[in-house]
């Protein structure tokens, strides 16, 4: 089973990226899965119905989400009847919509994903994100009811993100970390068989602060005063998704996988790295793959 998961969609460069690219990454790689974050789709700010059916339509199996997934006041309409968009699954018990779900991939495979946030320098008052877990997994362990789990561990520290991956070690196929828009290079193999990687990095303008026009955001630590709310970036080219392809074994366990660079631009450069290759640029996408 090959699984794609793709970092915060940011904004209109996120999106667009995410809608034309992900049909063709589904049939170059023979994807199996496909999750996308999407808290930040609509403007940098949360994520509205048209958005999140477009992202379903371009492929993705589920939409997960985080801090930001209210932002569009819509999303508590529609969150509940949508078991492909998942919310944080501490968030306080009577909140709408989802946390966690089980689903089908095309391989006949099932595949459990899990939305957790973290508390670290975030917010305190969130239940437990490691009793989330537990509950999760006890409701669905990895090799009974699922053949894959996937956590989305939306969280800002490292530490906090490392110390879920380890606790879940084992039980889980992979925990993605998500929230901070920049990826990290520490996707490894834990020693129990579960895949960790700190943050998946997100699908939008890297030329930018954190996917957002950079002047406001600069402005705010020169002058620390707050003026308009980031705006975000709107630009055409430049796009990147960070993109990390997982395969499964027949045992549940991870294999060693690939991370992905998908520079859109329109002049696409070929990978000089010696460790890496590139394929061919197709329809004005090129791959960079960084291997373990
Ligand atoms: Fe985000
Ligand atoms: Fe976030």
């Amino acid at each position: 089973m090959r699984l794609l998961f793709l970092g915060d969609m940011v904004g209109k460069a996120g999106r667009t990226a995410v809608w034309q690219q992900l049909p063709g990454l589904i049939s170059d790689f023979r994807l199996d899965f496909v999750i996308v974050n999407g808290e930040n789709a609509a403007g940098g700010f949360g994520i509205t119905e048209e958005i999140f059916r477009e992202t379903i339509n371009a492929g993705a199996d589920v939409v997960t989400t985080g801090n930001h997934v209210w932002d569009q006041r819509e999303a508590l309409d529609f969150a509940s009847g949508e078991e492909r968009f998942l919310r944080p699954a501490n968030f306080p018990i009577g909140t709408p919509g989802h946390g966690s779900g089980l689903y089908m991939a095309k391989n006949g495979a099932r595949v459990m994903v899990s939305n957790i946030m973290g508390r670290v320098f975030m917010h305190p008052e969130l239940d437990d994100p490691f009793v989330a877990a537990e509950n999760a997994l006890e409701a669905c362990p990895l090799g009974e009811q699922a053949d894959a789990v996937i956590f989305d561990f939306h969280a800002e520290a490292t530490s906090e993100k490392m110390c879920f991956g380890h606790f879940v070690d084992g039980r889980a196929t992979a925990v993605i970390g998500t929230h901070t828009h920049h990826p990290t290079a520490d996707h490894q193999i834990l020693p129990g068989g579960t895949a960790y990687l700190s943050d998946a990095g997100m699908t939008g303008d890297y030329d930018s602060v954190i996917g957002m026009d950079k002047e406001e955001p600069v402005r705010r630590f020169l002058r620390r005063c707050l003026s308009n709310q980031h705006a975000q970036h709107q630009r055409r080219h430049g796009e990147r998704h960070d993109a990390h392809d997982l395969r499964v074994d027949g045992d549940h366990r991870s294999e060693p996988h690939q991370r992905l660079t998908l520079r859109c631009t329109s002049s696409p450069k070929r990978c000089s790295c010696s460790r890496c290759h590139a394929l061919q640029p197709q329809s004005g996408r090129s791959y960079t793959r960084h291997f373990l």
